[in-house]
């Protein structure tokens, strides 16, 4: 994947803190408490696909101390981040986080099997053939019963719900045709013929939160 499409990041502040801060990841982290935390298991392992800043692994990972969460990234200079946030907080329920790239075979095996696996924001920066294969490596990450979080922006019969949508995901297109927003259907089709069962939720700001759970 070309690097152009990073979210807006800034240091948390000057000299030894490696803390990057996202707005958009701040903004998203409460949505996603809200929409998840019913439903969170209270015990198990967690595997984060394209963790960013290392923000969202530190707001569930205090709120669900019972749970192991392992961040991951494809960008290793995100990954001092990542150790930075997990350290200022104190958590010892935050694994070091690991290199992974979510779109290459392989990883499942590696780390899973996991309880739930929680991806924000990534599916807009991949082609078609790189999604199928998160998804496949996702369903076999997961225990039967484990629970998939997928968020994102997405289309819905194959199109946008909003100007600004329109925009971004056009923008996307012109930069690398290959990348973009992806259709709900072709996500859900994907997921219920590898054997979870998909259900979608509306989010703030046109996004939307799939929760695919894979059959026992
Ligand atoms: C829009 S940011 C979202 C970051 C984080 N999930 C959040 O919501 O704050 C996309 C992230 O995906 C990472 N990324 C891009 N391609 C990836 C891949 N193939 N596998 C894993 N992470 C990837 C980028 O390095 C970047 O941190």
């Amino acid at each position: 994947m070309s690097r152009k499409f990073q979210a807006e990041t800034h240091t948390f502040g000057a000299g030894e803190d490696n803390r990057l801060v996202s707005p958009a990841a701040e903004r998203n982290i409460s949505r996603l408490f809200e929409a998840l935390s019913p439903i969170l298991p209270k015990t198990g392992k967690v595997l984060e696909l394209a963790s960013g800043t290392g923000q969202h692994a530190v707001a569930f990972a205090k709120a669900f101390p019972n749970l192991v969460w392992q961040p991951s990234e494809n960008d290793p200079g995100k990954l001092p981040s990542i150790a930075a946030w997990r350290d200022n907080a104190g958590l010892l329920n935050i694994r070091d986080p690991i290199r992974l790239n979510a779109c290459r075979p392989g990883w499942a095996h590696r780390y899973g099997p996991v309880d739930f696996l929680y991806l924000v924001n990534l599916t807009h920066l991949i082609s078609d053939a790189e999604l199928a294969v998160l998804l496949d490596e996702a369903v076999q990450a997961l225990r039967p019963n484990g629970l998939f979080a997928l968020y994102g922006p997405f289309l819905r019969n194959g199109r946008t719900t909003s100007a600004g949508d329109a925009a971004f995901h056009a923008s996307l297109r012109s930069q690398d045709p290959s990348i973009g927003y992806k259709d709900v259907e072709v996500i859900s089709d994907t997921m219920q013929a590898l054997g979870c069962d998909v259900t979608w939720r509306e989010m703030p700001a046109n996004n939307l939160l799939a929760l695919l759970l894979k059959r026992m």
